[in-house]
């Protein structure tokens, strides 16, 4: 069936380049490396982690988390980026969809119980943001459970607004969670901080 719009992005928009790495200040963001696998086990051994996204993480499969971001980079799918922070893997920041045809992210992100409350987590959703912006996204949404008070926080630091609740949208170990939808949009300044 015809579509009867163009894409709003060309294919190539992100794959064409090497994946960056960004300056967020006291955080950087870097592509995964396989040095990483121990801090991503210990991250979803969190059950902090475990809670809100949901999983958890073997060694193995660690190493295949890591290994599969250079491939959806590749196919334009999704990116990541480990949060280094004073030289260690502190966190990640991921862009979990990319729709090139109407040029919207979706995105996630954790920190390691060591690293929290300096603001990691914002920096980084801010300047992934931006540098998509940049590249021509038009759109980028992010979703949190309603009981999860800390990544509502993250979200609003970030300028992402919220723009409504998803009844029982998420499914969590415990059952269904309400879910709080964020979302900035590029040219709209009511979606600026
Ligand atoms: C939510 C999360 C990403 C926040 O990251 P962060 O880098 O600590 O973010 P901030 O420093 O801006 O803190 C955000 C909020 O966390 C809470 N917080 C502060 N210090 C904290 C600490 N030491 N430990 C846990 N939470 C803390 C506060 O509510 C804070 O909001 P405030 O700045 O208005 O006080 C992190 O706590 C985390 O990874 N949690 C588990 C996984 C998760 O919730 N992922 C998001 C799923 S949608």
């Amino acid at each position: 069936m015809p579509i009867a719009t163009s894409p709003a992005l060309p294919a190539g928009t992100f794959a064409r380049l090497d994946q960056p790495v960004l300056d967020a200040g006291a955080v950087v963001l870097r592509p995964w490396a396989s040095a990483d696998v121990a801090a991503v086990v210990t991250a979803y051994s969190d059950p902090g982690i475990q809670q809100w996204h949901a999983r958890t993480m073997s060694e193995a499969e660690a190493q295949a988390w890591i290994a599969h971001w250079p491939d959806r980079w590749a196919q334009e799918s999704g990116a990541g980026w480990a949060l280094e922070v004073d030289g260690q893997a502190a966190g990640q920041v991921s862009l979990r969809r990319i729709d090139l045809h109407e040029a919207c992210v979706e995105l996630s992100y954790w920190v390691l119980p060591f690293a929290r409350g300096r603001g990691v987590a914002p920096a980084a959703l801010t300047t992934v943001t931006e540098w998509a912006f940049d590249l021509g996204v038009h759109r980028a949404q992010l979703d949190h459970s309603t009981r999860n008070s800390a990544s509502c926080r993250v979200a609003t630091k970030a300028g992402y607004l919220a723009e409504g609740t998803a009844v029982q949208r998420g499914l969590h170990a415990d059952g269904w969670h309400d879910m709080h939808l964020h979302a900035r949009v590029k040219a709209a300044p009511t979606h600026e901080r």
